[in-house]
């Protein structure tokens, strides 16, 4: 191994396994050097973690979280954070998980362990102990449509009484989630909570129009970032160390220009009509004979392992186009700041009827990276077209589209810094940890009163 790609490896391997600590450590450093931003933002950090909480009501309430499943998927994960959230001022927190994996399952495992360590409660899904703290909390949070199977599996008889105190958070927006069976309680809950004003509009139109039903109270309440992907995104020295490794790893140059796409390859997700734009942009490039650094392509959320036919697609499609030393394929995984952190630009195609949110949108932004978005969904209360990034329809119609904004992201170094700069402007106002935490204590608020009266 060069010496410096050992040093490299080395500063990840660091800044991955003691980040809280590193970071302190360099924020501050930072203080005392010339990067303003650093000096300006530390303080916020602090003033909104020591500062009066939105939350803090919640002290000594007693909550019951039932997830339809532990895993390192997005609903799961949210509701773990809000969990945390509720622990830090005081809440007693109890989690049940409605569908656990029958043998013995890691994830799991590390999961329920970082609950107990932050003074989550675990319980078993049915029996007693499950019904007796349904009764008895002062509020409970079912998360996602899905979950909704636990209500009458295991309260039977008792659902009604609990009914008026379940606050239910849905993340979901597709067909199959439309099913009586998992949302016949729906209309008498407390409220729903979800996370996008499109999806929102969604669920009222399909609950009844498809199953004849009323959708509760409805809040919509966007997602905010974590503190401590806001820690490694404001953190140029830890920006820096991640880009220099994932570059030397992908094998790309410190100039080259680098469009991702961060998502697990599905079709929904839209890798391949991605790859038809950037090749497309690679044609207008060579046609126009544009001077520039190179272009990648980096498709993060690979899993071979799964032999998806769609992920064949896609290989073979690089394949036949010959681009296989512009298209970096990049295992599924939950660490995405370093990918953040050595990119120019996210690309964002889901399909459809777009993503619910799309939480790794808010997450490039604070990374200041400009956003090619499909105007769909979520993206379309998150990206402001022209300001913050470019928007492109779904379907083919937006691969000639995406490939002509991929070209222009990639001439305009001035549009691409800027539109970057604006982004991370817009996460600070709206998409913030302590943001999203400000809109659920709304809710939470009232969904306790209303629990109250009955
Ligand atoms: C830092 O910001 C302050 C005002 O916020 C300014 O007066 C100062 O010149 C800046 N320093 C550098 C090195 O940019
Ligand atoms: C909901 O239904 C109304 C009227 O049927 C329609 O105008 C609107 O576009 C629909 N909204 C969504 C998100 O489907
Ligand atoms: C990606 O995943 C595959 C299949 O699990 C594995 O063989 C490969 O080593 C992984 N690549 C990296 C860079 O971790
Ligand atoms: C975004 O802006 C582009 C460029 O003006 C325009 O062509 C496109 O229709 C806009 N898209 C949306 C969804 O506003």
């Amino acid at each position: 191994m060069p010496p410096n790609k050992h040093r490299g490896l080395k500063m990840l391997i660091l800044a991955l396994l003691s980040l809280s600590v590193i970071a302190l450590l360099f924020i501050q450093t930072t203080t005392y050097s010339s990067n303003n931003k650093s000096v300006i933002l530390d303080p916020q950090i602090k003033t909104t973690s020591s500062g009066s909480n939105p939350l803090e009501f919640m002290k000594s309430k007693l909550v019951l979280m039932v997830s339809h499943e532990l895993s390192l998927s997005g609903g799961p994960l949210l509701l773990m954070e809000l969990a945390f959230l509720l622990r830090a001022v005081g809440s007693d927190v109890v989690w049940i998980t409605n569908q656990k994996p029958v043998q013995h399952d890691d994830v799991v495992l590390a999961l329920e362990k970082k609950m107990l360590d932050k003074g989550v409660q675990v319980l078993p899904a049915k029996g007693e102990k499950a019904v007796d703290t349904a009764l008895k909390a002062d509020l409970v949070i079912l998360n996602t449509a899905v979950a909704g199977k636990w209500l009458d599996a295991v309260l039977k008889e008792k659902v009604t009484v609990v009914l008026p105190k379940i606050l239910w958070w849905i993340h979901e927006m597709r067909g199959h989630y439309f099913k009586v069976e998992y949302v016949k309680h729906l209309p008498f809950v407390a409220g729903a909570m979800i996370d996008s004003h499109v999806t929102a509009e969604y669920w009222k139109n399909r609950t009844r129009e498809r199953l004849g039903i009323k959708m509760p109270e409805t809040y919509v309440v966007h997602l905010g970032n974590s503190k401590e992907l806001m820690q490694i995104a404001e953190n140029s020295v830890v920006r820096r160390a991640h880009r220099e490794h994932v570059r030397q790893s992908l094998g790309v140059r410190n100039d080259d220009i680098l469009f991702a796409i961060i998502n697990s390859v599905s079709r929904g997700k839209g890798q391949d009509l991605f790859l038809r734009s950037f090749h497309e942009s690679l044609q207008l490039i060579q046609e126009k004979k544009l001077q520039m650094p190179s272009l990648h392509a980096v498709v993060v959320g690979s899993d071979i392992n799964a032999q998806t036919k769609f992920e064949m697609e896609l290989r073979k499609f690089v394949m036949e186009k010959k681009i296989q030393d512009r298209v970096h394929f990049v295992n599924k995984t939950l660490a995405v700041a370093p990918y953040l952190a050595s990119i120019d630009v996210l690309v964002q195609n889901s399909q459809a009827r777009g993503e619910c949110f799309g939480r790794i949108t808010i997450e490039a932004m604070a990374f200041r990276l400009p956003v090619l978005g499909t105007a769909a969904g979520g993206t379309m209360e998150i990206v402001v077209n022209k300001t913050t990034g470019l928007l492109h329809l779904v379907g083919k119609e937006g691969v000639t589209p995406l490939a002509n904004n991929i070209v222009n992201l990639a001439t305009h170094v001035e549009r691409r810094l800027s539109m970057g700069k604006k982004g991370y402007e817009r996460v600070k106002e709206m998409f913030l940890e302590h943001h999203m935490a400000h809109r659920i204590a709304l809710v939470l608020k009232e969904v306790l009163q209303k629990g109250s009266h009955n």
